[in-house]
């Protein structure tokens, strides 16, 4: 059977979109990548983040496949490495010529020439154009939009000399030196920043967040985290989905004893190991209900800097800014505040699709609809490449590349229906729902703490004759291995496009 040669389009140029061109690119189809940055590297290109910023992963979970981070990088690896890492990617494997940089995509709409395909408007050079394709692969990450809060008082605020930024504009910490910060946020970028903020010279910082939540350190009980956490053993004990049926239900009935004691456990260490009860810091929700995508690994040095009384912590929000650079929290307090930086996430979406499509992407609760978190059978001849999250997001964007262009061929060796891929999305979002809350974080885009069973059932669907390593002992208590998976790929049919 002849697979028709497409024209596709890449719209991203971070770690998903150098996924997405080399998968397209490698099966023989025509690739055009757009960036609207002046680089490659998404939240890696070191204008879009602090100057301190370091993987939350250990660098052999947050790699491609056939190209390791070199040796001499440390286990978690500063931003700049990150970012020199992909361009060695793109290097290896000359995806540089099938981009567009600084080339901005401002909307798709069905193709008016009644072909298959989406016409893309680019926006480049002061120039606005056209073009049409036969598939578009959306690869523009989570993290790209930041999300903008803005509290009463904050112009005069602002004309008084306070300063307001989001995370992501914090690129010069030296904005600290000699300032009271308040950083309002309990993530990760909250808690990277306060620290940053503090090891600069800041004369004051309080973190204001809204509630507790579970945070991993690197070392669990001197243990690299990537041991403990990260294997099939340990996910099988979360609720993931599809288990049904009268064998695993009394399966679970009978570990469930164990599961709970193991959990008990690992939250009785954490306590133990980061003060937590200390610093008012213990969540509500027992962890194995709360692991998701936006767990947040603990910053180095942040409980130290809570010990020495020096990060001040808040449980709230901001109210208003007050006179002579003051800030009102939602608790009443009054705290000082030269700077103010709204740690506070970023907004989802798809901006450049026309809203009708839109309306059937997103649920009113503002959950997705998306199959293996790829495609919607509503959305014809396109599909996403990392509008998702998960704790080794280089691996699950080579996979799930890998896997739509198998699906936009039409050569999955399991090409699902329309009605089989609505009936699965479905199922995930009643799980998400009404089983596992967690899930729906960053609207139901996550795979985390699930890699594995994620893992298995796009490696099944493309026809791989293996998805785990032979040695049952490695496979259940090693983490997601990504020399393994490029050897598990390899076992998937070929063919080429022409
Ligand atoms: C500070 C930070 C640290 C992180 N650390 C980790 C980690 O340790 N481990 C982990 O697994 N994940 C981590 N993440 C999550 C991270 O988002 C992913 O790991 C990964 O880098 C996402 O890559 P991406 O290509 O999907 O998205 P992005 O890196 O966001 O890239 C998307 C690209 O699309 C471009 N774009 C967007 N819209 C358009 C448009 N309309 N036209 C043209 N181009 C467009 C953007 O400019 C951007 O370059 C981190 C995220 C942040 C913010
Ligand atoms: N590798 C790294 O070192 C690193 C560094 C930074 C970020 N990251 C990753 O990047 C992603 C984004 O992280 P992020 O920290 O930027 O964003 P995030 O995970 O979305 O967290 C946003 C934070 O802002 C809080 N928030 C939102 N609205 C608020 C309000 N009105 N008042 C008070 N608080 C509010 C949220 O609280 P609620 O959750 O309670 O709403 C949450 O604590 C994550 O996947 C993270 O792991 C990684």
């Amino acid at each position: 059977m002849t697979i028709k040669r497409k024209k596709v389009a890449v719209i991203g140029g971070g770690v998903s979109g150098l996924a997405a061109a080399k998968a397209f690119d490698d099966k023989g189809h025509r690739v055009s990548g757009f960036e609207r940055s002046h680089d490659f590297g998404g939240v890696w290109e070191p204008s879009r983040s602090y100057p301190d910023v370091q993987t939350q992963s250990p660098k052999d979970l947050y790699c491609f496949t056939d190209h390791p981070m070199p040796d001499d990088y440390p286990e978690w690896p500063k931003g700049p490495q990150v970012h020199a890492y992909l361009h060695s990617y793109a290097d290896k494997h000359g995806l540089a010529r099938l981009f567009r940089l600084n080339t901005n995509v401002r909307s798709m709409d069905r193709r008016g020439d009644g072909q298959a395909g989406w016409t893309l408007t680019l926006d480049a050079e002061g120039q606005t154009r056209t073009e049409d394709f036969d598939f578009v692969a959306v690869c523009t990450g989570q993290f790209s939009d930041k999300k903008v809060l803005t509290y009463p008082g904050q112009d005069d605020f602002v004309a008084a000399g306070g300063q307001v930024m989001h995370s992501s504009e914090y690129t010069d910490s030296s904005i600290s030196e000699g300032k009271d910060v308040v950083v309002l946020g309990g993530s990760k970028s909250a808690t990277d920043i306060a620290v940053s903020a503090l090891e600069k010279g800041a004369k004051s910082v309080h973190l204001v967040y809204l509630e507790n939540v579970w945070r991993v350190p690197y070392f669990v009980g001197g243990i690299n985290f990537k041991r403990l956490l990260y294997m099939r053993a340990q996910e099988v004990q979360f609720n993931g989905w599809g288990r049904r049926g009268p064998v695993k239900r009394a399966l679970g009935a009978l570990t469930q004893p164990l599961i709970w004691a193991n959990f008990r456990g690992l939250e009785t260490l954490l306590k133990l190991q980061l003060g937590l009860k200390k610093y008012n810091m213990v969540p509500k929700a027992p962890i194995e209900k709360e692991v998701s995508c936006s767990v947040p690994i603990v910053t180095p040095g942040f409980f130290e800097l809570l010990k020495t009384g020096r990060i001040k912590p808040v449980i709230g929000t901001f109210e208003r800014y007050e006179e002579g650079r003051q800030l009102r929290l939602t608790t009443g307090d009054l705290v000082a505040c030269d700077v103010a930086i709204l740690a506070v996430g970023w907004k989802l979406g798809v901006p450049f699709l026309p809203r009708d499509y839109q309306d059937k992407l997103i649920e009113s609760d503002g959950q997705y609809r998306v199959y293996r978190l790829a495609v919607n059978p509503e959305l014809p001849d396109m599909g996403f490449v990392g509008f998702n999250s998960s704790f080794c997001t280089v691996l699950s964007a080579e996979l799930i590349a890998n896997w739509l262009v198998r699906y936009a061929d039409g050569q999955l060796a399991k090409q699902p229906t329309a009605k089989a891929m609505n009936e699965n999305i479905e199922m995930m979002l009643d799980w998400k729902r009404n089983q596992r809350p967690a899930a729906k974080t960053y609207g139901g885009l996550c795979s985390a703490p699930f890699h594995f069973q994620h893992f298995d059932e796009l490696l099944q669907d493309m026809g791989a004759r293996k998805w785990k390593r032979s040695n049952p002992l490695a496979e259940q208590f090693g983490h997601p291995d990504a020399k393994a998976y490029g050897a598990f790929l390899a076992t998937t049919p070929e063919y080429r496009a022409n």
